[in-house]
């Protein structure tokens, strides 16, 4: 068909975990629409063309395969794309900048500078720039100056479109999501622009999840939200930690708060830590800008949440060589779990990555098992692999032999393992950490395990 057969002409340049699902969602509601995903990754594209998509996100196949080569493509050929598309987002990756100034914190905007200089190079009509990377408060302003000069006489608006899903729940969260935010400058044109985005959700969302507001407030709306959510985990897993040394229980004080209703009971599952390419980035992120604008304390507030969730995985670490006997060297250590959370192959910032590397410090034997992660977790630990390190897809294997079992992601497989099986093909004294608090720990105990929950009592037999 070509592209006159459609109402508009979208481009996504990125695409990972939020340009690929995201752009697959709008396609699928919105057939009327060309949508077009580039991405400078070939490997990445390709897999896109297949059923072997290049992440794992339940349902995401089904999304595509609705609307894949009737109204969705992907493509290296970012140049074409950009010359067709009315409405251009960008969702590339914005990492923790690692070098020079702001080295550790703030976010490194390369991919992000390097695809607006693509735009203003290549464009050759008027287009919207939405940008749903997430960013910090006034990049928008750095793209409209980078684009304003063009000196081709065109115009372009720039909008702000952060993108709240979550790994492992992106196709319902899409679908259905809490709300939708495009903010942009308060002028005719801004306005009119907004409402182009705003047009495109109202496809399959009700109007009043979809809110506008300013450019500024919705850039900082998003590192303000992942704030608010590592938060709550930082809060009770601190609260964990008082937990232990008290004999009181973090899921019965989770849930006793949990049903005020300004508290709400979601997020408030203890845990080894959280991990995900967004929490740790985008507090750093906003640590940054505190400080760049003076404001100390509250950075120093916000940094704090950070502090808390690395001082819970190295609290989890120094538990699990306490418990076995102050010594893990040449112990066989099982890990269920690597990604950073259940339903998804992703590992980025995953505690497992931290607990892996801690436990190889020690001279353990590392036996990692995953049902999704296990390639990325290859990756990830390329450098300590042949002397500390050994991958098993199944995790009753896995355990064979070891000293130890530590569950780091929450997969419901494994709630339904057979742990007396496992129990006996492992040493004695057998432990079990549970960093996701996710198995009957009593039942575990009986079996006859030494059981470390998170913020509850360890139940030990000697
Ligand atoms: P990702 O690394 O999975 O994908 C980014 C893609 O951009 C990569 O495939 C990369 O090759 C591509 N890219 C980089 N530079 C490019 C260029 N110049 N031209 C074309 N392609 C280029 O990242 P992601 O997880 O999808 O995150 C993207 C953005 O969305 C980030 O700002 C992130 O903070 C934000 N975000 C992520 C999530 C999440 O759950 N992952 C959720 C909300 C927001
Ligand atoms: C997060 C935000 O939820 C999402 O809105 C944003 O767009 C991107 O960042 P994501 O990182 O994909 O999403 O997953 P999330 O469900 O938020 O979990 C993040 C980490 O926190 C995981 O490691 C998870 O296991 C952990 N977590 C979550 C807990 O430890 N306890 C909880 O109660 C909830």
């Amino acid at each position: 068909m070509s592209d006159n057969a459609f109402s508009k002409n979208i481009l996504c340049i990125g695409a990972g975990y939020v340009g690929g699902p995201t752009m697959a969602m709008i396609a699928a509601k919105c057939p009327h629409y060309k949508v077009t995903v580039a991405d400078i990754n070939a490997e990445k594209i390709r897999a896109w063309q297949t059923e072997n998509l290049p992440i794992y996100e339940p349902g995401l196949l089904e999304v595509v395969k609705k609307a894949y080569g009737k109204n969705l493509f992907f493509t290296t050929d970012i140049e074409e794309g950009i010359k067709r598309a009315d409405i251009i987002f960008v969702s590339v990756n914005t990492p923790t900048k690692m070098y020079g100034g702001g080295a550790g914190k703030t976010a490194d905007l390369q991919h992000w500078e390097r695809t607006a200089r693509d735009i203003f190079r290549i464009a050759e009509s008027d287009k919207i720039i939405v940008e749903k990377s997430t960013l910090p408060v006034r990049t928008a302003e750095a793209m409209e100056r980078i684009l304003s000069a063009n000196g081709k006489g065109l115009n372009f608006d720039v909008v702000s479109n952060p993108e709240f899903l979550a790994e492992g729940t992106a196709i319902p969260d899409l679908e259905n999501p809490d709300r939708v935010l495009v903010g942009s400058k308060e002028t005719e044109r801004g306005r009119k622009a907004r409402e182009a985005i705003v047009e495109i959700y109202a496809n399959w969302i009700s109007k009043d999840r979809i809110i506008t507001c300013d450019i500024w407030s919705a850039e900082l709306s998003k590192l303000v939200a992942n704030a608010f959510l590592a938060q709550r985990i930082s809060s009770i897993n601190s609260i964990s930690a008082l937990c232990e040394k008290t004999e009181a229980d973090i899921k019965k004080v989770a849930h006793a708060i949990g049903m005020d209703s300004r508290i709400g009971p979601k997020f408030l599952n203890a845990s080894v830590g959280f991990g995900g390419s967004c929490f740790k980035k985008d507090i750093l992120n906003l640590v940054y800008i505190c400080e760049y604008y003076g404001l100390h304390e509250v950075a120093r507030y916000w940094e704090s949440v950070v502090k808390i969730n690395e001082y819970q995985e190295g609290r989890f670490v120094q538990k699990m060589i306490h418990a076995m006997f102050n010594t893990i060297a040449h112990k066989r250590i099982a890990l269920f779990g690597f990604a950073f959370k259940a339903n998804t192959g992703d590992t980025r910032e995953s505690p497992a990555i931290y607990v892996t590397r801690k436990l190889a410090e020690e001279h353990a034997r590392v036996i990692i098992t995953d049902p999704k992660a296990l390639h990325n977790a290859e990756y990830d630990l390329k450098d300590i692999l042949q002397k500390y390190v050994e991958f098993e897809a199944d995790p009753y294997k896995a355990a064979e032999g070891a000293h130890a079992i530590a569950i780091m992601t929450e997969w419901d497989s494994y709630k339904a393992l057979d742990y007396k099986k496992i129990y006996e093909r492992m040493e004695k004294p057998a432990f079990l950490f549970d960093g996701r608090n996710i198995l009957d720990h009593q039942k575990i105990y009986e079996i006859g395990f030494n059981v470390y929950p998170i913020g509850k009592p360890a139940l030990t037999h000697f």
